[in-house]
């Protein structure tokens, strides 16, 4: 921990990092045994770190409902919660590939797998690189297989872990070296990607280590695809990019305009696209508060804990809040209630920037909708507006897909969400206006609120559909929408 910089930045902090960070020795693991190079089983470990391996088994438990106020898994009825119901704009912008039929909010990591095996068929079609950050023979997998890992359909790729693996998410190799249980990097795709961004994946420090062993998975990538569609790699769009500074800017260069890396077609533009996945690390690191005073993920959410007499990290790894913001309490002084309040002020804030963003951008795609059919009839628009309208407009898409997949709702960099997402506002309000004029121009008649018919989009998401949850506010930064009473009430209820 980087206690002297913590007490330069911020000096009423002193008495808690004293008390607490400072004195925050390193867990010292309980070792009993050695553990065999290429060991892949967890239990293995276990038998020599059975502390650590407990706290790891606890990611299959259920988590508290209620204390978090956005980031709930299951509800009390143990049904899902999912994106689309949550924020109804993406079902939307989504339409025409797999994350606009079925898109979850995370569980823990002991489900990557198991989750993976459950979902919408739809969002399985890239193959077997989808196996790539979620199970711990995906390099092996790639060794073996080569360009076919990637192409082939992912149950054929799936079949070829050994069983008893076949469930078998975040394991102890993922994330350590056997022999000196430091934090080790196993992905190929984390160790090319942070040379892009001039860093030595083999000289990373323990600190570096308690954030880039996440940033194997919690961050973006790109599935490139061939002229077929088939998929060819797996790679982050970190090029062109630094450490601490991977922008959505130089995210968008990357992916933007590249057919290879536009892996789907937005239904309601037919525009080609690519996606933005759970981007944390690249959010994260992007000049935050807490990433400039040293913080690392593992601090927040694997911290410290009292097992008997022996201190370990908390391998049973979830949000902050529903674990009563003890990891913050490792470095702050306040109360856990005034902790959380901070979290939920900054939350809303997110919330509502980040909704008025993708209502935005909603009524500009369905706009584009209008354009298309009024240039199907004949209508021969502005070139030269209808470019500069698109150009704004997948500007704003990237932006709203990045906000909306980043797990924190602005937490890890607030003022990096409001900038993301103030820029997706101006540039999805710009694109509608250019739009209108081009439509104006040729005597298109529109009328000032445009009907999103977001019900439709929500409805007919196939047999996956999730149970749409009254409960959840919906918020129209306009309010001109129809009310959204969906017919569907499915359900999609907790596997055994
Ligand atoms: C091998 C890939 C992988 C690694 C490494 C990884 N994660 Fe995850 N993480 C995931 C996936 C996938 C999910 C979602 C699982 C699901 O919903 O089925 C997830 C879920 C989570 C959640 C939500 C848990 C919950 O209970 O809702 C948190 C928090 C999290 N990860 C933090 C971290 C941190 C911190 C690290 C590093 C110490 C880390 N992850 C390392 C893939 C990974
Ligand atoms: C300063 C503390 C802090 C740091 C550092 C931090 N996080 Fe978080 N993280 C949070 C908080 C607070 C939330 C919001 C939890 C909530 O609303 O329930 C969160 C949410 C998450 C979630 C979603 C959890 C859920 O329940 O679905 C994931 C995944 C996650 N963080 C991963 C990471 C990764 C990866 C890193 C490092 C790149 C990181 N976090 C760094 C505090 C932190
Ligand atoms: C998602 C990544 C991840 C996974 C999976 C993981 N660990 Fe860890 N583990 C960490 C991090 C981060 C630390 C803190 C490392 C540090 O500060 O040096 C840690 C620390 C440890 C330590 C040092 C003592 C302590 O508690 O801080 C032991 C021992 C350990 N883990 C054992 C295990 C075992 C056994 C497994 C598998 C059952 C496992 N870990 C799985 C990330 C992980
Ligand atoms: C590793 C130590 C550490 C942990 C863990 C940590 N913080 Fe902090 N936090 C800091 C430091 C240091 C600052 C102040 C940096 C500064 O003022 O320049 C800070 C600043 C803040 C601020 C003010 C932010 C701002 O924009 O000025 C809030 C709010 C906050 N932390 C909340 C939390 C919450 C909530 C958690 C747990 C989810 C948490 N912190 C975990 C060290 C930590």
């Amino acid at each position: 921990m980087k206690c002297k910089g913590l007490l330069i930045v911020m000096p009423f902090l002193a008495a808690a990092l004293s008390f607490s960070g400072c004195t925050q020795e390193k867990a010292e693991p309980v070792r009993v045994g050695t553990i065999a190079d290429g060991e892949m089983n967890p239990a293995n470990w276990g038998k020599v770190y059975p502390l650590e391996y407990d706290s790891w088994t606890k990611t299959k438990d259920p988590r508290p409902v209620g204390k978090t106020k956005y980031k709930n898994d299951f509800d009390a009825k143990n049904t899902h919660y999912d994106k689309l119901s949550e924020f109804p704009y993406m079902p939307l912008l989504f339409n025409g590939w797999g994350f606009g039929v079925e898109y979850n909010e995370p569980r823990g990591h002991h489900y990557m797998v198991i989750d993976q095996l459950e979902v919408d068929g739809s969002r399985l079609k890239a193959g077997g690189a989808c196996l790539t950050c979620k199970t711990p023979f995906s390099d092996k997998l790639r060794q073996e297989l080569g360009a076919s890992y990637f192409a082939d359909p992912y149950h054929d790729v799936h079949a070829r872990i050994p069983e008893e693996f076949r469930q078998l998410g975040a394991a102890c190799m993922d994330c350590h070296d056997n022999k000196t249980m430091a934090p080790k990097l196993s992905r190929w795709t984390l160790a090319k990607a942070l040379k892009e961004i001039g860093k030595n994946p083999d000289t990373i420090t323990r600190q570096e280590g308690r954030t880039l062993v996440c940033a194997q998975c919690h961050v973006t990538y790109v599935i490139p695809k061939n002229p077929e569609m088939k998929s060819t790699d797996v790679f982050f769009p970190w090029q062109g990019s630094k450490e601490g500074d991977i922008s959505i800017e130089n995210i968008i260069k990357v992916v933007r305009g590249n057919p290879a890396h536009e892996e789907w077609k937005q239904s309601v533009t037919g525009f080609k696209v690519g996606f933005i996945r759970h981007p944390e690390y690249e959010f994260f690191s992007r000049n935050s508060v807490h990433w400039n005073a040293g913080a690392a993920c593992a601090d927040c959410h694997m911290p410290y804990t009292r097992v008997g007499v022996s201190k370990i990290s908390d391998h049973n790894v979830m949000g902050p809040l529903k674990n009563d913001m003890k990891a913050c309490m490792q470095c702050h002084t306040e109360t856990a209630e005034w902790l959380s309040n901070q979290v939920f002020a900054i939350q809303d804030r997110t919330l509502s920037l980040m909704n008025r963003a993708g209502y935005a951008e909603a009524v500009t795609a369905k706009l584009f909708e209008i354009a298309h059919k009024a240039q199907a009839d004949g209508k021969e628009l502005d070139s030269g507006l209808y470019a500069r309208a698109k150009d704004l407009y997948l500007d704003a898409l990237y932006r709203v897909i990045f906000i909306g997949a980043e797990n924190s709702v602005g937490f890890h960099n607030p003022s990096e969400a409001g900038r993301i997402c103030g820029d997706a506002v101006a540039m999805a309000q710009k694109s509608e206006a250019l739009l209108r004029q081009a439509l104006a121009k040729e005597g298109v008649d529109i009328p000032s609120d445009i009907n999103l018919e977001m019900a439709k989009y929500l409805n007919e998401r196939g047999t996956r559909k999730l149970k749409f949850r009254p409960e959840l506010e919906f918020v129209d930064p306009f309010g001109t929408q129809e009310k959204l009473t969906p017919a569907s009430s499915l359900g999609k209820e907790r596997g055994k």
